[in-house]
């Protein structure tokens, strides 16, 4: 293998290869493993060899990728899918030993958690560099809240004994502004921390809208290595 390019890229080919089959609701995730899985669907789409799959994307990031290739797309609010899915495919920052994870590098926690909790199945890609021994080693845990709760929410992760750091836009001026309108404050703990228990903590603060910590829905996971082995891990 090159380099992690292209054990991304096989991961998401893997992945839309070996879990995807026609006619299934599907969730295409955010960033840029997640977003191989897209490339792939729109190869199999037009070689006529998946058909009748009815697609929804976790990001504008994701959404105008589709659009590009060519895959019809649809939202969870579509009566055809009932409020569920079948399947998932997306990428992760960091994962654990437990199977819980940090999504949300990306900005795109909200509508990716929507998707992933209401998907019969979750399908985690991630190349070897994102397994860690506990969450929030190596990544923040990334916090959407409304504009209006940025110094409320600060104070209270603090008081939980956490640092919050605004994320900070590049190539313009003053924070991210998410894809839904909202900010981000990605938070670190230098303590460990029950991760499910985290998860409902922030949730439950006024102003926060989501978190990112998935550790409510056991994702099957596909880990791609250096010299382009994979690793499927579901138990
Ligand atoms: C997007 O908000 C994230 O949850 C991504 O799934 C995550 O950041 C992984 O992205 P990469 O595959 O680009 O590392």
């Amino acid at each position: 293998m090159g380099d992690l390019t292209d054990v991304k890229k096989l991961l998401g080919t893997q992945a839309v290869d070996r879990f995807v089959t026609e006619g299934m609701r599907l969730g295409l995730g955010t960033g840029s493993t997640a977003i191989w899985a897209a490339r792939r669907l729109a190869e199999r789409m037009t070689a006529g060899t998946l058909r009748g799959i009815h697609a929804v994307t976790t990001s504008l990031q994701t959404e105008l990728e589709a659009r590009s290739l060519g895959i019809p797309l649809t939202t969870l609010n579509d009566a055809r899918l009932s409020g569920g899915l079948d399947l998932v495919i997306d990428g992760a920052d960091e994962v654990d030993p437990e199977r819980n994870l940090i999504k949300g590098g990306g900005g795109a926690l909200l509508r990716e958690k929507i998707i992933a909790y209401a998907s019969r199945r979750l399908i985690i890609i991630v190349d070897h560099t994102k397994l860690s021994q506990r969450l929030c080693e190596r990544f923040a845990i990334p916090v959407e809240i409304v504009v209006d709760a940025l110094a409320t929410v600060s104070a209270r992760i603090a008081e939980m004994g956490g640092e919050a750091t605004l994320r900070m836009a590049l190539r313009k001026a003053g924070p991210v502004v998410t894809d839904l309108g909202n900010l981000l404050l990605d938070v670190s703990f230098r303590e460990a921390f029950d991760a499910r228990r985290m998860e409902d903590e922030l949730k439950l603060i006024p102003g926060v809208l989501e978190n990112g910590l998935f550790t409510k829905k056991k994702p099957e996971l596909l880990i791609g290595n250096a010299d382009g082995s994979m690793e499927y891990r579901a138990l």
